[in-house]
């Protein structure tokens, strides 16, 4: 399966059905996507003391991620170095060390072997315990989301992030609170690939107006008029399309952040207080998105709206399954009231009763499962919607496409997806960095519109 040019294809904007059935294909991807990328593990605001611990998921591995004495975090495999058994049970909480329930080993905050029972007596003072520690992974933080790594070959996260946080740091940061999650998450199993809710996240505007019609036309408001998709809207003018060097990208509907929240008067009245500031740090173009909505992806496997605010890990469950963890993404500094309203109604629309999400279960199980039939599964899948309309902007990093209901930020993920795949390490995914966009071709693309506009 490695290198071969059928399973995406970049130049007809196409991908083999199999990459959402094969399991050769999904063993790779443990391999060389989950365990070289940077995975989201949580929030500095889930375990905001020290001692305070979640359990969570880099793909099919189970982690703790622990908030240390000095303040910094560390994550470790939850699995004993004895004879396996999973360390810890609890979804979070608050602990110096510990303990594995068969033996009864004990494991330090940084996942250090500390004591095991019968230490003297019947091992004799013989044990090594320091070549014993829970298998460490990397953490690295970035404006308060904290992510690990299996790589130690893998670049930083700042890098890994690289001209997306331009992007990210106008609502991470935004006037200076910058955003946090509110837990505790909901969890569900959804018969699906990984991918298709990751592709849907970054960049399907298109199944908007169509697949949630009845859920828009009961909200009313700003993205009503999206319901049906009518022909006669002006999508270009309406919003933009981005993606960058390592799949990550977003859609945005202009003017539209709290669009799909009816009790909205907190958050609305928020954007409106701190935009300017916004602005002033960070220019027009940024404040355009800040008060935008936007469907995100960051590669691979984790996916936010902002402006409805619901924040969401799709851990991968074998080719044709996942586990979906969903939180609410708040403002730090807005008013507690604001922040339990933003989290009812983001659950309201996109938790596992969303009004809006419960739409889009069979959308993503289907696309996966009818390719349990081998004449079926022998196809192609398509992306090319808006190909040529896109290209690099004087003004915004990576590729921007030209309307928010477009398919530019399938083409960037998924080119990501193969040259991750095609790579025996990240030395050879470097030695990309200078060409990664050339598949993108029409160069000269926003030059030409904008000079058009002036
Ligand atoms: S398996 Fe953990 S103490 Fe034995
Ligand atoms: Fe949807």
């Amino acid at each position: 399966m490695t290198g071969d040019p059928r399973l995406v294809d970049t130049i007809e904007s196409s991908q083999s059905r199999e990459i959402f059935w094969d399991k050769d294909v999904y063993d790779l991807e443990l391999e060389r996507i989950f365990g070289r990328a940077w995975l989201f593990l949580g929030h500095e605001s889930l375990l905001p003391k020290p001692g305070d611990f979640i359990t969570t998921y880099m793909a099919e591995d189970k982690v703790i991620l622990s908030h240390q004495p000095d303040g910094s975090f560390r994550a470790f495999i939850n699995s004993c170095t004895h004879r396996g058994n999973q360390i810890c049970h609890a979804d979070s909480g608050n602990a110096k060390a510990f303990v594995c329930n068969y033996h009864g080993w004990v494991y330090g905050q940084d996942g250090s072997l500390v004591d095991v029972p019968l230490e003297s007596r019947c091992y004799h003072d013989q044990l090594d315990k320091s070549r014993l520690a829970a298998k460490p992974v990397r953490v690295e933080t970035y404006k308060g989301f904290i992510f690990g790594c299996g790589d130690a070959d893998a670049p930083s996260l700042e890098e890994y992030l690289g001209e997306f946080r331009w992007y990210l740091d106008t609502i991470w940061e935004g006037a200076g609170g910058g955003l946090e999650l509110l837990g505790p998450p909901m969890k569900s199993i959804l018969a699906c690939n990984w991918k298709v809710p990751t592709e849907n996240f970054v960049g399907d505007g298109y199944h908007v107006g169509w697949t949630h019609a009845g859920a828009l036309a009961g909200i009313g408001g700003e993205l009503a008029g999206l319901a049906g998709n009518r022909a006669d809207i002006p999508f270009e003018d309406l919003g933009l399309q981005f993606t960058t060097r390592h799949g990550h990208g977003f859609g945005v509907i202009d003017n539209a952040a709290p669009a799909i929240h009816v009790k909205r008067e907190g958050w609305a009245k928020y954007l409106a207080e701190t935009r300017a500031e916004v602005g002033r740090k960070f220019g027009p173009e940024r404040e355009r998105l800040y008060v935008g909505h936007w469907n995100c992806s960051i590669f691979p496997s984790c996916s936010f709206l902002y402006g409805t605010n619901t924040f969401k890990v799709w851990h991968p469950r074998g080719p044709h399954e996942i586990e979906v963890w969903t939180y609410t993404m708040v403002p730090r500094d807005a008013d507690p009231e604001t922040k339990s309203t933003i989290q009812r109604e983001a659950t309201r629309s996109f938790g596992t009763a969303g009004t809006l999400e419960s739409d889009d279960g069979e959308n993503m199980s289907s696309a996966t499962h009818v390719n349990r039939g081998n004449i079926t599964r022998d196809g192609r899948m398509d992306s090319s919607m808006g190909a040529g309309f896109e290209g690099p902007h004087p003004v915004y990093p990576g590729i921007v496409g030209s309307s928010f209901i477009g398919e530019t930020s399938h083409r960037g993920f998924y080119r990501f997806w193969k040259e991750m795949l095609d790579a025996p390490d990240w030395t050879a995914v470097k030695a990309n960095d200078n060409t990664w966009d050339s598949v993108f071709t029409n160069r000269e693309y926003w030059t030409d519109k904008l000079d058009a506009v002036e």
